[in-house]
């Protein structure tokens, strides 16, 4: 065991994962859509360190950027003004739609996520709040308690006041039906609960545009303006969760550009610095914003609008733009989808795929008339999981794996010869799915 594992495996918890049993891989470095292991190893980052990492690793210019910040300036306090917080709100107002104006920063999603929350009870002086089952937005009490996945059941009870409702998953549809000619129930159902839980006591109505760890989801057309069109009915703000959708992941800026949709307020983190130094951000319209101008804005944070994350945002923004990334993520999205298609003709255990951008997944089941998953929902692993995940590790790609889902979504900047190298790695290792299932 090496010096660094034996001090994690004695001092350190890490996280969502059992501690003695947890494998350990250590990492000295990346560059790109790669990284390396202390053996040497390098292996291709297919799901982007979680989604996360979109414009690579270790990009020299936001490198440098936060060595210049730190070589000015480490930290102030909120209270007192820097260069670069003003300049990152400026770029996000920027490239978000409509009039999402104004910028709260905070560390990370889930932390956006709860003071979103905390926020949208303060303006409407309603305290409900819906959210959907199969999703996630972060591990802070606020973020569990609208999360809808079995991660928030160990921590419940949690916030009271929180309703949820079903998914636009079409592959298992909630109401047995198929689009179109499904009526789009997935929406229409949210106006008859809204009415059920009294609207006059709905505060907001949080989602991702593109659920991301709970299967990518990519709504039918209507899904979203439908959506909005109900929040509006009743006053209900509507908040985009875009941690993972956002910034170019779909191809667009964020995942309502796809649909032309704009929420009342969007949360974010991720790729925005991508994790270089860890900042989250909650935009809100004008409407919103002027709220603030004579009332008290009851959240804070002591790291609001770090000046090393901010001054890491700063150049991530522009690096979108001078890469030209977005548009490198629609180009390479649509050779991925047509990949993962072909991956779904040839192997017998792909029940689904589902993309958007270089934002994807592949549903792995036992059976595609049942459509019974490979590994049941919420595990445990029958051992097949981890064998195509070994599998993909020998032949050096890092896909992110979780239930019957296999994550692609590379850093925006992949180019072709490695996505190809990363679908050839996926598809021989999904060989062993399909022996599985004809065992
Ligand atoms: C949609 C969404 N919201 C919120 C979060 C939580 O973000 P963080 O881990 O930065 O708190 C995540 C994390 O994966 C996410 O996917």
């Amino acid at each position: 065991m090496s010096k660094a594992e034996n001090l994690e495996r004695q001092y350190v918890l890490r996280s969502w994962a059992v501690q003695g049993t947890m494998p350990y891989d250590e990492i000295v470095g990346g560059k790109g859509c790669w990284f390396w292991d202390k053996n040497g190893k390098k292996y291709l980052d297919f799901s982007s360190q979680w989604i996360n990492t979109n414009i690579g690793h270790q990009h020299p210019k936001v490198v440098e950027a936060i060595k210049e910040q730190a070589e000015k300036l480490c930290f102030i306090a909120p209270n007192f003004g820097h260069e670069s917080r003003g300049l990152l709100a400026e770029q996000i107002v920027k490239v978000t739609p409509g009039d999402l104006n104004k910028v709260f920063f905070t560390l990370g999603g889930g932390e956006s996520n709860d003071n979103a929350i905390n926020l949208v009870r303060q303006v409407t002086g309603r305290y409900k709040v819906m959210s959907r089952y199969r999703s996630y937005h972060g591990s802070t009490l606020g973020g569990l308690s609208i999360s809808g996945e079995p991660r928030r059941l160990p921590a419940e009870p949690l916030m009271p006041g929180i309703i949820r409702f079903f998914d636009p998953y079409c592959y298992r549809c909630s109401f047995g039906k198929s689009y179109p000619g499904c009526g789009i129930e997935c929406a229409e159902h949210i106006r008859e609960i809204m009415l059920y839980e009294n609207p006059e006591s709905i505060a907001a109505l949080f989602l991702e545009p593109v659920t991301g760890t709970n299967g990518v989801f990519v709504p039918p057309k209507e899904y979203l303006p439908r959506v909005r069109e109900i929040c509006d009915e009743f006053g209900v703000l509507l908040v985009a969760d875009e941690v993972m959708s956002g910034w170019g992941r779909t191809g667009k800026w964020f995942g309502v550009d796809n649909w032309d949709v704009v929420p009342d307020v969007m949360t974010m983190a991720k790729g925005v610095t991508q994790g270089y130094v860890p900042l989250g951000a909650i935009v809100v319209n004008q409407k919103l914003a002027d709220h603030y101008d004579d009332k008290m804005f009851w959240c804070g944070l002591t790291y609001s609008g770090h000046p090393l994350a901010c001054a890491a945002g700063v150049a991530t923004v522009k690096i979108y733009e001078e890469e030209n990334l977005i548009e490198n993520s629609a180009r390479m999205g649509e050779k991925l989808s047509s990949g993962l298609k072909r991956l779904k003709d040839k192997h017998p255990s792909v029940g689904d795929v589902r993309s958007i951008g270089l934002f994807s997944s592949i549903e792995l089941v036992k059976d595609r008339e049942t459509r019974e998953p490979l590994a049941p929902w919420n595990g445990p692993d029958p051992g097949i999981m981890a064998k195509i995940n070994h599998c993909l590790r020998d032949k050096g790609v890092y896909v992110y794996i979780r239930w019957n889902y296999l994550f692609i979504a590379p850093p925006l900047s992949i180019n072709e010869e490695e996505l190809n190298f990363g679908l050839e790695a996926v598809d021989q290792c999904l060989e062993l799915a399909d022996q599985e299932i004809q065992a």
